[in-house]
């Protein structure tokens, strides 16, 4: 098995290189599944070492091949679906961000007015560090440490117990804790820790990991839970899950109970009474980033009465009530090498340059967006001027961002060192993975193919986003399986997938000689893919991948139309874009016309619509279920009119849509109740000749239960 790898790396060519990385990397998949998932390993220990180091090797020698491969491997990380899942009860959210000064003030503002505070009315808030690790839950009952669990998507994540019971920070029993206690916070590793780490991960000829975060995310998920006892973890606690009693009314009050009951918090953090403050402890605690010892990406802002966050509540997946402020980016200058046009899931063409990779903030970059190709002409979307107008070309000095997690930025060029022969980038005008016409609308900044599905790189990436997380989210068939499946020609859409076992029969043979596949593993993944035969509408609509149709609009969609079948036909019937069906649909909150106009236009008779059927063609859809239904106010439509003094509109509303109720913002005969507060004119009156149940605003608050 390892003979066919004996060239020395230093001859091999960069396209020998490539292929044998994807064979190493194919190999020690394997070697890795036989291992741990069918215990019955095909190379020894000295023999995978060996293998590992020559893909190392050949990292080394060509850096810009490490993007293409999985790092899982290499880092010893087990892929995901060995751990058991767990169902967050409260899921697990992201902060919103801000970036400027201006920012923060914007949000305690937009707080204040949800609430109806007063301008200067006090708004305690606390202010802590935003630690750059990863978040782990952890579930206390009767005081004994029951479950520790990653993040995930946020709704279902990794069991870890064990690993999490090696962390020191980490207690195990806890004395005078509520019955049940889940806390939050997150897996850190000092820089400290971090550089002996790598230096003895150098040692062993193991390839170093390229941050702290990294190495602490691929220490806490490791199947064997000795080797994360080995890494040196800590823990911060900073929120909280499900509780069986409150642990204080404030924010502050409940990270100093944590801390009392154990828990490391962080020493930084701070009750700071007005913005001023919280400004000015941002800044403090920026002076002292590079002294903590440990990675820290921003402050994070959280209004400090508990009874004021509950009210304000959440917007889809972050809190009203809480920001993370961003420390400004990281900067680095390189040489831009070439400019490649990536094709999108929706036809998108975006530009994406090919930097000489140079280190920014401890992370290696030889990849950044280019954004459009008004961004490279040095125009923004109302064609004025960017970057003085200067554009970007192939071979030019490039300055690169990256600020957190986001896809590293060109912002911008030198001049003085450009070559006198560079020409203007052309952006190309057809598709380079198909050859159709690219074509920009009127006032979209994006250029896209036309081929939709006879594209392949349309095709690959809706596939890719269709066995996504939020999707399908099938165990064992990711992004790079959906990839070489279509290379192959055995899925072109997502209906194949549902055929896959079918059209292979008991000629399991041919998966299984494909580098990677063992029996047990084909047999799981079938198996994975029936368990999704059955899937909520929500997930379907997201998963189908038409063009702005997000989690949150595929589930207003969903919640609306509540059945496959019934949306089928409502989107089919809504074709033409006017009449009864199309005015409903618009009707729905959150609904435009973009997103409706591209909802309609994938049921429109032709290849989408028909691919959409093929493959609802094997599946149950699992009708979805009207939000709040046992509310007295679920599916009714609300129109609030004159002066609320008990809550803002804002929160009104919210609390309304998150009872199942429609608020509208003129009364008609669809309109079922107005909630009249005083001073209301006009729609009291229309309510009054309509028919229509007027109730204030007391009696509203009564008959949703709110106090
Ligand atoms: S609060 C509901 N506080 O940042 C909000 N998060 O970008 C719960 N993080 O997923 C999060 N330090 O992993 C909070 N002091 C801190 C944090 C923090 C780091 C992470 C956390 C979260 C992510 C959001």
């Amino acid at each position: 098995m390892i003979e066919q790898f004996s060239r020395p790396v230093e001859a091999l060519g960069k396209e020998t290189a490539k292929k044998e990385l994807h064979e190493l990397e194919a190999i020690l998949e394997r070697a890795n599944k036989a291992y741990h998932l069918d215990d019955e390993p095909f190379l020894t220990d000295a023999e995978f070492d060996a293998l590992k180091r020559r893909a190392f090797d050949i990292e080394k020698k060509y850096p810009e091949l490490k993007e293409l491969f999985s790092p899982e491997f290499m880092l010893g990380a087990r892929p995901n679906e060995r751990f058991e899942r767990v169902n967050h009860a409260v899921r697990m959210l992201s902060l919103g961000n801000g970036f400027s000064d201006e920012n923060i003030a914007d949000f305690v503002e937009r707080m204040r007015s949800y609430l109806g505070l007063a301008a200067e009315a006090p708004l305690p808030c606390t202010a802590e560090p935003k630690i750059d690790g990863l978040s782990l839950s952890l579930r206390y009952e009767n005081g004994v440490l029951v479950q520790a669990a990653t993040r995930g998507d946020g709704a279902v994540g990794e069991n870890v117990t064990e690993n999490a019971r090696t962390i020191a920070d980490i207690p195990q029993k806890l004395t005078g804790a509520p019955d049940v206690l889940e806390v939050r916070g997150e897996v850190y590793m000092s820089h400290e820790d971090f550089a002996a780490l790598n230096a003895r991960q150098l040692e062993k000829g193991d390839k170093p990991f390229a941050n702290p975060r990294n190495a602490a995310a691929g220490s806490l998920r490791q199947l064997d839970a000795r080797i994360t006892a080995a890494r040196p973890l800590r823990f911060f606690a900073y929120a909280w899950g499900v509780l069986s009693e409150p642990l204080a009314a404030t924010q502050f009050g409940s990270i100093k109970r944590l801390k009392a009951l154990g828990f490391q918090t962080n020493p930084l953090t701070k009750l700071c009474e007005s913005l001023p403050e919280m400004l000015a402890h941002y800044r403090a605690i920026e002076a002292q980033r590079a002294t903590l010892g440990y990675d820290i990406d921003g402050v994070v802002y959280k209004a400090n009465d508990l009874a004021l966050q509950a009210r304000l509540g959440f917007r889809s997946t972050t809190p009203r009530w809480a920001l993370a402020h961003k420390f400004p980016a990281e900067l680095a200058w390189t040489r831009l090498e070439k400019i490649e046009i990536q094709v999108g899931r929706t036809g998108a063409l975006s530009p994406v340059a090919r930097l000489t990779p140079v280190t920014v903030g401890g992370v290696v970059v030889s990849n950044a967006t280019l954004h459009n190709e008004d961004y490279i002409a040095g125009r923004d979307s109302k064609g004025e001027e960017i970057r003085g107008g200067k554009d970007i070309r192939e071979g030019d000095w490039v300055q690169v961002y990256r600020a957190g997690d986001v896809i590293p930025k060109v912002a911008d060029v030198d001049l003085a060192r450009r070559d006198p022969g560079a020409e203007p980038y052309t952006f190309p005008h057809l598709c380079p993975e198909c050859g159709s016409e690219a074509i920009r609308e009127e006032g979209d900044a994006v250029r896209r193919c036309t081929g939709g599905l006879i594209c392949p790189a349309q095709a690959v990436e809706k596939l890719k986003h269709f066995v996504s997380r939020a999707a399908f989210d099938i165990e064992g068939l990711g992004a790079k399986q959906v990839e070489a499946f279509y290379k192959d020609g055995w899925v072109k859409e997502p209906a194949d997938i549902f055929t896959l076992q079918e059209r292979f029969g008991s000629g399991l043979q041919q998966l299984k000689n494909r580098d990677g596949w063992g029996e047990k593993s084909a047999q799981n993944l079938f198996d994975a893919i029936a368990e999704k035969r059955a899937i909520p509408l929500a997930k379907l609509i997201f998963a189908l991948g038409i063009r702005h149709v997000g989690e949150s609009s595929a589930q207003l969609l969903a919640t609306h139309y509540l059945s496959w079948d019934r949306f089928v036909d409502a989107m089919t019937t809504a074709g033409p874009c006017e009449g009864a069906e199309w005015d409903e649909l618009l009707s729905i909150d959150g609904v435009g016309e973009t997103l409706g106009r591209s909802v309609v236009s994938a049921f429109h008779d032709g290849p989408e619509r028909d691919a959409i059927l093929r493959l609802a063609a094997h599946l149950t859809v699992q009708d979805a279920t009207p939000p709040s239904s046992e509310s007295p106010v679920s599916g009714l439509t609300v129109v609030f009119t004159g002066t609320l003094e008990r809550m803002t509109r804002a929160e009104a509303k919210a609390r309304a849509e998150a009872l199942g109720a429609k608020v509208a913002g003129s009364v008609s005969a669809k309109t079922n109740i107005l909630v009249a507060g005083p001073g209301a004119g006009s729609k009291a009156k229309k309510a009054a000749d309509l028919g229509v149940k007027v109730i204030d605003e007391d009696t509203w608050l009564s008959m949703i239960g709110a106090t």
